[in-house]
């Protein structure tokens, strides 16, 4: 057995050493399993929510308005307003963030389960790989032009939309 394990051993050191010595713990080689934690995190909406938007909208959704990076906590305001569902998909941080349809559906939905929940209508559907894969084929060519229609239009409802 020993003849085997040896060249066995050898080659995940060589493999070890030219990852950088990255998968080295405490002089063992360790090797990256599936269903690490840090690997799991990513598979799951809030997972995807931290490595693809949570570096510009921030962790709890605050966003930064000076900046104009709008605070994602009262997006269901959107849902109220003609256009504003396809609006809150349709940003280009969302569609253009490397997501597939059915993440973009899995990343909105939790939004607005969890941070943007108390601004979500009653009767509010949640949104589908289908219906994404829909708004990507009409791509938003003025987001700030959109938004500010938006706006207007929840002023007119007597609704306030920052
Ligand atoms: C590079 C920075 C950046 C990243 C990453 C990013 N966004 Fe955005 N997001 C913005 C900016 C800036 C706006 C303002 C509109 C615009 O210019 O697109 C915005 C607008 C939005 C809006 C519209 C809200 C409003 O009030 O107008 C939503 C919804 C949104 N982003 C969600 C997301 C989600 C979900 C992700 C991750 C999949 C994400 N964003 C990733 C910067 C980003």
């Amino acid at each position: 057995m020993r003849w085997l394990i040896a060249p066995a051993l050898a080659l995940a050191t060589a493999a070890a050493t030219a990852m950088g010595g990255q998968n080295m713990v405490l002089g063992r080689i360790v090797l990256p399993r599936a269903d690490a934690p840090s690997l799991a995190v990513t598979s799951s909406a809030r997972g995807h929510y931290v490595l693809h938007c949570a570096g510009c909208h921030r962790v709890d959704g605050s966003g930064t308005p000076a900046r104009y990076v709008p605070d994602l906590r009262h997006l269901g305001q959107f849902l109220q307003l003609d256009g504003g569902r396809a609006f809150v998909i349709g940003v280009p941080g969302v569609m253009g963030s490397g997501l597939s349809d059915a993440q973009v559906a899995e990343v909105a939905n939790w939004l607005l389960a969890t941070m943007a929940r108390d601004s979500v209508p009653e009767g509010h559907q949640p949104y589908t790989a289908a219906e994404v894969a829909a708004a990507r084929q009409q791509p938003m060519s003025d987001v700030a032009a959109v938004r500010q229609r938006l706006v207007e239009q929840a002023r007119a409802r007597g609704m306030r939309i920052d």
